[in-house]
């Protein structure tokens, strides 16, 4: 399973990076207002910093337009600024017109704001490279977004389709450890879910006492 970090903060995708885990990057319209990165000359020049620090991995720059033309536009772009950018495009039926031009022009996509298993199925034949299916934003309206997952997993490996699940919406450690019992291929999160991986009472307690053992030992 792949890890994506969910950010535009250049700090918390250096952390991520450094732990040497880390596959890839999103991002969103929210996350880069977020980080007060505004007007398209320094929305472009950021996506070109994180791709920078990541190196290897994917980085997902999505486009404002909703209409074809337009996210055509903007998408050849972004496409243009590193050969590891992901262009991210809405579930709109423009957007699966654009994922279908972009994926018989080499251009890798991510198909974003996805809440349902019909979507996923019209992502996948337009041969979208990831989907994003949204699982926290699902739970908040009291449905199960693991059960999304899982059914797009089943629905993918039925068909053989070849568009990577990326769950995205993430909250906590637990729905990464559940998407990776579902079957998602990648991850992305917020790096607290991430780090939140490494926490366990017993491993701290475990490594306190051979510190100390240790160090008695050694006196
Ligand atoms: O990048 C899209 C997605 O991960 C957004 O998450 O927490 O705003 O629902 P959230």
């Amino acid at each position: 399973m792949k890890f994506f970090v969910d950010t535009a903060n250049l700090d918390q995708i250096r952390e991520a990076n450094d732990l040497g885990i880390l596959d890839g990057v999103t991002t969103n319209p929210s996350l880069m207002a977020k980080e007060g990165i505004v007007g398209e000359k320094n929305v472009l020049a950021h996506y070109v910093k994180i791709c920078e620090i990541v190196e290897e991995g994917d980085v997902s720059a999505e486009v404002i337009s909703t209409d074809f033309e337009g996210i055509v536009r903007e998408g050849l772009i972004l496409a243009d600024l590193h050969p590891n950018i992901v262009v991210k495009v809405p579930m709109i039926k423009d957007g699966i017109k654009a994922i279908r031009y972009f994926t018989d022009e080499g251009i890798k996509t991510n198909c974003t704001l996805v809440f349902s298993p019909g979507q996923a199925i019209l992502a996948a034949k337009a041969g979208a490279t990831y989907l994003s299916p949204f699982i926290g934003r699902v739970d908040d309206t009291g449905w199960d977004g693991m059960d999304l997952i899982k059914q797009i997993v089943e629905i993918y490996a039925n068909y053989g389709f070849e568009t990577e699940i990326l769950a995205a919406s993430i909250r906590s450690s637990n729905h990464i450890i559940e998407c990776a019992k579902a079957g998602a291929d990648v991850v992305t999160c917020p790096l607290s879910s991430i780090l939140g991986l490494f926490k366990h009472p017993l491993t701290d307690i475990g490594l306190a006492q051979f510190l100390s053992d240790h160090k008695k030992a050694n006196q």
